[in-house]
C-alpha cells in the first residue's frame, strides 16, 4: 500500500481543534483511495514554549525534512510577545524550506455564504499566488534608540531576481493549468507607482509572461485591486503579487468566498517539504469551545492531497465540502 509521511503541527489556539478535524478527513479518504499516512505530531508553539522555553530547534526542521508535507493549525498566543512565535514557526518553516509560493484559492461553494450582493459560485474563483519568502517578511530592519523621542523603526522591502521570477513563473505555471473560461489570465497586483522599487515586479512580469502566449496579462494597484476585487471578483483569475500585499488581499478574498473558517492555504516549493495551513489565526478566545470552523483546515487537507499527487482523493475531499456548503 502507497505511503505518506507527514508533519503535524497543530500550534496554538484553536489549531488543534481544527487540525484534528482535518485529520479525520484525511484518514477517511486514504481509507477510500487506499492508502496510508504516517504522521508524527508536534506539541510547539505557546504551551510548549511556556513549559519548556523551547520555541522550535532546528532538529524539529530536520526531522520534518524526512516528510513529504506539513499540516499546520495555528500560531500565536497573547500569552507570548507579539510575533515571536509567528516568526521561529510559520515564518522559520516557510525559510527553512524555502516555501517561496503562498498558493490561496479563492472560490465561493454557496451563494448564501457570499457578502458581495448580487455575486455567486460564478463570480467568485480565483486564485493567489503569493510571494512567500522577501519583502518586508524578510526581517531586514530594525529599531534604534528605542523608547527615546529620537526613536527610528526601519523595515525594508526587499525583492530579488531570483525571488520575483520564479514566483512569476509558477503563476503562469498554475494559470495555464487553471485555464479558467478557456481564457487564462494573470493579474499582477502591485503598488509599483509609489513603492519604485516593485519595478522589478512590473519588468520581469513582462518578460517571464511574454513567453506564454495563451496567457492574457493584466495589472492592477493593490488599492484598486481591492477595489476590484468586491466590484468585480469575476474580472479575476490568477493572481500573483508580493508577500505583504497577498497577505492582505487574501483576507479580503476569504471574506468574499464565505468567512475566515473556510480559507486555506499552501506554502509550496515544488520540489520540497511543503506546508498547508488555514489562512485563520489562532483565535484564542474560542480555544476549546468547539465553535471554530474545521473547513479551512479540512480544506488545507484538500490542498495538501493535491501536493502529495493523490488527486482522486484531493477531489473527493473538495467535492464533499462544496456538497456540504451548497
Ligand atoms: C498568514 C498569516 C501570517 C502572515 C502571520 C500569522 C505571520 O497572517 O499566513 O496570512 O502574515 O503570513
Ligand atoms: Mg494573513
Amino acid at each position: 500500500m502507497r505511503t505518506h509521511k507527514i508533519s503535524v503541527l497543530p500550534g496554538d489556539g484553536i489549531g488543534e481543534e481544527v487540525v484534528r478535524e482535518g485529520l479525520r478527513v484525511l484518514d477517511a479518504a486514504a481509507e477510500l483511495e487506499g492508502f496510508t499516512v504516517e504522521r508524527k505530531t508536534y506539541p510547539h508553539g505557546a504551551d510548549h514554549y511556556l513549559d519548556t522555553g523551547e520555541v522550535m530547534p532546528e532538529s524539529i526542521f530536520e526531522e520534518m525534512a524526512q516528510t513529504e508535507a506539513i499540516l499546520l493549525g495555528a500560531i500565536g498566543d497573547p500569552r507570548v510577545e507579539t510575533g515571536f512565535l509567528e516568526r521561529a514557526i510559520i515564518w522559520g518553516v516557510r525559510q527553512t524550506f524555502d516555501l517561496y509560493v503562498n498558493l490561496r484559492p479563492v472560490k465561493l461553494y454557496s451563494e448564501a455564504l457570499c457578502p458581495i450582493k448580487g455575486k455567486g459560485p460564478e463570480d467568485v474563483d480565483l486564485v493567489v499566488v503569493r510571494e512567500n519568502t522577501e519583502d518586508a517578511y524578510a526581517g531586514l530592519g530594525g529599531i534604534h534608540r528605542i523608547g527615546t523621542p529620537h526613536e527610528v523603526a526601519v523595515a525594508e522591502m526587499i525583492y530579488t531576481r531570483n525571488g520575483v521570477e520564479r514566483v512569476i513563473r509558477y503563476a503562469f505555471e498554475y494559470a495555464a493549468k487553471r485555464n479558467k473560461n478557456g481564457a487564462p489570465k494573470v493579474t499582477l497586483v502591485d503598488k509599483a507607482n509609489a513603492i519604485r522599487a516593485q519595478d522589478i515586479y512590473t519588468r520581469v512580469f513582462e518578460e517571464v509572461g511574454a513567453e506564454y502566449s495563451g496567457i492574457e496579462r493584466d495589472h492592477a494597484y493593490i488599492d484598486a485591486a481591492c477595489m476590484w476585487m468586491v466590484k468585480n471578483p469575476e474580472w479575476f483569475d490568477t493572481i500573483v503579487t508580493t508577500n505583504i500585499f497577498g497577505d492582505i488581499i487574501t483576507d479580503l478574498g476569504a471574506m468574499c468566498q464565505g468567512g475566515m473558517g473556510i480559507a486555506a492555504s499552501g506554502n509550496i516549493h515544488p520540489e520540497k517539504v511543503s506546508m498547508f495551513e488555514p489562512i485563520h489565526g489562532s483565535a484564542p478566545k474560542y480555544r476549546g469551545k468547539n465553535v471554530a470552523n474545521p473547513i479551512a483546515a479540512i480544506m488545507a487537507v484538500w490542498m495538501m492531497l493535491d501536493f502529495l499527487d493523490e488527486p482522486e482523493a484531493a477531489a473527493t475531499v473538495e467535492d464533499s465540502v462544496a456538497a456540504l456548503l451548497s
